[in-house]
């Protein structure tokens, strides 16, 4: 899964072909190679490869999406014709837009997300972690406060993306206790029961399944699926 031995060919007739290490993009006859030094995503969702290209970071124009297991655009691109090899190898990123990436993608000089993103590095055994929602906030971003809305997933349905900006907007939220790891154990991929965590404040009975009808799924941008953290 992911790009190694896959190609993609573009409406405008650029293609692209993979290996394990890099790109070659063919357009008009030319060839243009690129190393991959750098993979976006865990790959629950996506991965998106950022290439150094003459001493400067470039998001790469192609995406691997792992729910139809296929490449395309990646999210924010354009979807016009690229004029050359170059411009097809993707957007050039600012130095600090470059290191922002790295800031959350990376620990120290670790890809992914360490203990030590979370955790004091420097103490020999993980010191105490904030169950507070902004440590988690710090990386999955949390809602503008110039401009806090009710209803976020109207008003920009990228913000989907941002649980933080979802969860807060909560009712269920504005009571008080309820953190990110109410629901999720911040040491695996995603923590299943949250019927017990929603029926610790609604006694009432409901179906099981809460999350299913109160937290629904949305898709903002093709082939990628979040869920919506506005309970309601
Ligand atoms: C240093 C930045 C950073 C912090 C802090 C952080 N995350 Fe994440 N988290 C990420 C990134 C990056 C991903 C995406 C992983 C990927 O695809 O590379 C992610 C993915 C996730 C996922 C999805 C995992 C999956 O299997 O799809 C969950 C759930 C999650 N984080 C919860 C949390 C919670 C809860 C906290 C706070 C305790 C937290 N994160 C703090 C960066 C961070
Ligand atoms: C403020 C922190 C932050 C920055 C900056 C950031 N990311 Fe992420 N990224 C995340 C988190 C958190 C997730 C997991 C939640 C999500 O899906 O948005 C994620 C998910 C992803 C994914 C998996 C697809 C997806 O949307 O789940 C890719 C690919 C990715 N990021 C690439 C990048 C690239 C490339 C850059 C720089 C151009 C970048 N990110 C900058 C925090 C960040
Ligand atoms: C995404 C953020 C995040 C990452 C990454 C992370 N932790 Fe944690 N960790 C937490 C939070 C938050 C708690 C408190 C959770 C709770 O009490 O529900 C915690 C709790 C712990 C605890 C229990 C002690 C305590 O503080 O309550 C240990 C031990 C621990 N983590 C070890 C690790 C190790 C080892 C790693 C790396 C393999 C790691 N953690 C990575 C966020 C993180
Ligand atoms: C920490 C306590 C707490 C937790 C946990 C919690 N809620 Fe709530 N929830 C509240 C409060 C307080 C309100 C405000 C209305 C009320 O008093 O019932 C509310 C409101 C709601 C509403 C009505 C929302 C609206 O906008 O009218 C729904 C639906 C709901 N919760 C479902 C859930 C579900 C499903 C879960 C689990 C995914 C959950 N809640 C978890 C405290 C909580
Ligand atoms: C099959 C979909 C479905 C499931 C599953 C479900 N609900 Fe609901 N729930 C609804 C609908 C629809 C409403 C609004 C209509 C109503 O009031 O009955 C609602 C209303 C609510 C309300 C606000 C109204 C009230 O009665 O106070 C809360 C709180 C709530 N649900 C909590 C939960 C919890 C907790 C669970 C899981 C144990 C759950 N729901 C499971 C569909 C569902
Ligand atoms: C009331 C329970 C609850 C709380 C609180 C909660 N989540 Fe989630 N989260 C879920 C559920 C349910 C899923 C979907 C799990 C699945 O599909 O297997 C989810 C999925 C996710 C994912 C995977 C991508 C997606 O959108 O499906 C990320 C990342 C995430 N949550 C981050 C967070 C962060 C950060 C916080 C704190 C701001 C948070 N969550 C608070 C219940 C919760």
């Amino acid at each position: 899964m992911g790009f190694a031995g896959k190609t993609l060919r573009e409406k405008g007739g650029v293609t692209y072909a993979y290996t394990d290490k890099g790109v070659t993009i063919t357009e008009g006859g030319q060839k243009t190679e690129a190393v991959i030094q750098w993979m976006f995503g865990a790959g629950h969702q996506a991965k998106t490869p950022v290439l150094e290209v003459n001493g400067e970071w470039v998001e790469h124009r192609v995406s691997w999406y792992a729910g139809p297991n296929k490449l395309s655009l990646t999210p924010g691109h354009s979807f016009g014709t690229p004029a050359d090899g170059e411009a097809a190898l993707g957007v050039v990123q600012s130095k600090v837009n470059a290191e922002r990436c790295f800031g959350c993608h990376r620990t120290g000089e670790t890809p992914g997300v360490q203990c030590g993103a979370c955790h004091d590095p420097k103490a020999a055994h993980p010191a105490k972690a904030s169950k507070e929602v902004e440590l988690c906030a710090g990386c999955h971003r949390a809602p503008n406060p110039t401009a806090v809305s009710a209803t976020p997933e109207m008003d920009d349905p990228m913000s989907v993306r941002f649980a933080p900006v979802g969860l807060q907007a909560s009712q269920c939220f504005k009571s008080g206790t309820l953190t990110c790891v109410s629901c999720h154990d911040p040491h695996q991929p995603v923590k299943a029961n949250v019927d017990v965590v929603c029926k610790s404040c609604h006694a009432k009975a409901e179906p099981a399944g809460c999350a299913g009808c109160h937290m629904p799924k949305a898709s903002p941008t093709p082939f990628l699926t979040f869920t919506d953290h506005r309970i309601r």
